[in-house]
């Protein structure tokens, strides 16, 4: 029976024989045992579908893929170590030295550093684009060697929403795929291949586990991009030595894309998640529908209180009618603009530093995405690696306060935030 989103979060794809545990049992070993040499043979040809060794595959993690392909909408998905590893993959899986990545402005500082300084330093080149920029200037700023866009659907923490129908419409002209980092809005409030991207990954550490307690990061394919039209990726369409001159495209089809994933790049770099976290991050999307509704709802109810406060300069939230992103909100984040908001305390930098040294229940963490009410100064920290101009390029402002807003009352974030807000401006 075809699950709905909600109850797909409760049951994802394990179902427990008659007699088996009915949560979804940990598979804590590296290994697995054959009775056939040619059994072990078929694994190393990517014959078979069977565990062969966890740095491949386990069961406790494929449960945890096959509930994210289902959240997602996807023909499969890998999970991966973090979500920094879930991007490397990704990425590497498409460019090779002297390809080139045209990814958005707005992209977490994590990802923006891994593309413009650590691939850079492997000979694959990038350039960013703002993106609300029109469509012809997207497609202007690639070249013939551009192998994928990249973007957030919620970019992190500029919180611009990303115009999936103009972005999508730049990846079909220029024959690339779309990959989108859904991180922050989640599939509750956004599917973008729904919308048009071809790749979507997360950060699991944020609100798929929900909970803080496991990083991971995973990669979902959504089997929409031919990869055999205009030759661009010979790593899917030639043979590839390493097994026998097997031909990703041809032997998987739809999910080439996630099968070479598995079988080149977690085989051969072994960023691969835990058993324990993928349990861990299994049980936090039980209630991912639960959390996500009471997130948004949250989210929302601050922002419009700080709007409506003498001591707030300014309030960034989607779902706000103010807000430039509203009308692309109200279009790809039905369910909700999500649990992230910025602000800007009258005061700037000091009165905000002061505002975040006063909150008593909200914590100061470099962490979003759990059910605590949570904040953070990302200038001085998660973008700090960034030149000034670059923060303002990624929508920095240096008073900016991030926050993550929890699943508590919402009469005891508000108590707080005032609070805090009056001790700074005193
Ligand atoms: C949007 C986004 N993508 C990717 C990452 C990287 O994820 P991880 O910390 O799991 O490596 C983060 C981390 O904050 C993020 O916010």
């Amino acid at each position: 029976m075809k699950l709905s989103f909600n109850s797909a979060c409760v049951h994802g794809a394990y179902r427990a024989e008659s007699g088996q545990p009915q949560e979804l049992p940990i598979a804590q070993s590296t290994t697995y045992r054959y009775y056939s040499t040619d059994d072990v043979a078929a694994l190393f040809d990517l014959k078979s579908a069977d565990h062969m060794y966890t740095r491949i595959s386990n069961p406790t993690v494929a449960a945890l893929e096959n509930k994210m392909a289902l959240l997602e909408g996807g023909v499969a998905a890998v999970a991966a170590s973090s979500g920094q590893s879930a991007t490397l993959m990704t990425l590497l899986n498409i460019c090779e030295a002297g390809d080139h990545i045209l990814a958005s402005t707005n992209i977490y500082g994590g990802s923006h550093n891994l593309i413009t300084v650590s691939f850079a330093k492997l000979g694959i080149a990038h350039t960013l684009v703002d993106p609300d920029a029109p469509l012809e200037e997207i497609v202007a700023a690639a070249t013939p060697r551009t192998k994928a866009l990249f973007a957030e659907t919620l970019g992190n923490p500029a919180l611009s929403v990303l115009d999936f129908e103009k972005w999508s419409a730049a990846a079909k002209q220029l024959g690339v795929p779309l990959i989108v980092d859904n991180t922050l809005a989640t599939p509750y409030c956004c599917r973008p291949l729904e919308h048009g991207a071809n790749i979507v990954l997360h950060s699991t550490t944020k609100y798929s586990d929900g909970h803080a307690t496991s990083v991971g990061g995973m990669v979902i394919d959504g089997g929409t991009f031919d990869w055999t039209a205009g030759g661009k990726y010979p790593g899917l369409t030639t043979p590839d030595e390493s097994y026998h001159g097997l031909v990703y495209t041809e032997a998987f089809g739809p999910s080439a894309f996630a099968v070479k994933l598995r079988g080149q790049l977690l085989r051969d770099f072994g960023a691969v998640m835990a058993p324990q976290n993928a349990w861990l991050t299994h049980l936090g999307l039980e209630t991912l529908h639960v959390r996500m509704q009471r997130h948004c709802e949250n989210a929302l109810a601050l922002a419009e209180h700080l709007e409506a406060s003498p001591y707030v300069e300014w309030v960034n939230y989607p779902g706000l009618k103010s807000n430039k992103y509203h009308d692309l909100a109200k279009k790809y984040l039905a369910n909700g603009a999500g649990g992230v908001l910025t602000f800007g305390v009258k005061g700037g930098l000091a009165a905000g530093k002061k505002f975040i040294e006063n909150l008593d229940m909200t914590s100061l963490v470099v962490h979003v995405g759990d059910l605590r009410t949570s904040v953070l100064h990302p200038s001085s920290t998660t973008h700090r690696q960034l030149s000034e101009a670059d923060q303002i390029a990624a929508g920095i402002r240096p008073e900016l306060i991030r926050v993550s807003v929890g699943i508590e009352d919402i009469g005891d974030i508000l108590a707080d935030f005032d609070q805090a807000l009056a001790a700074a401006c005193r």
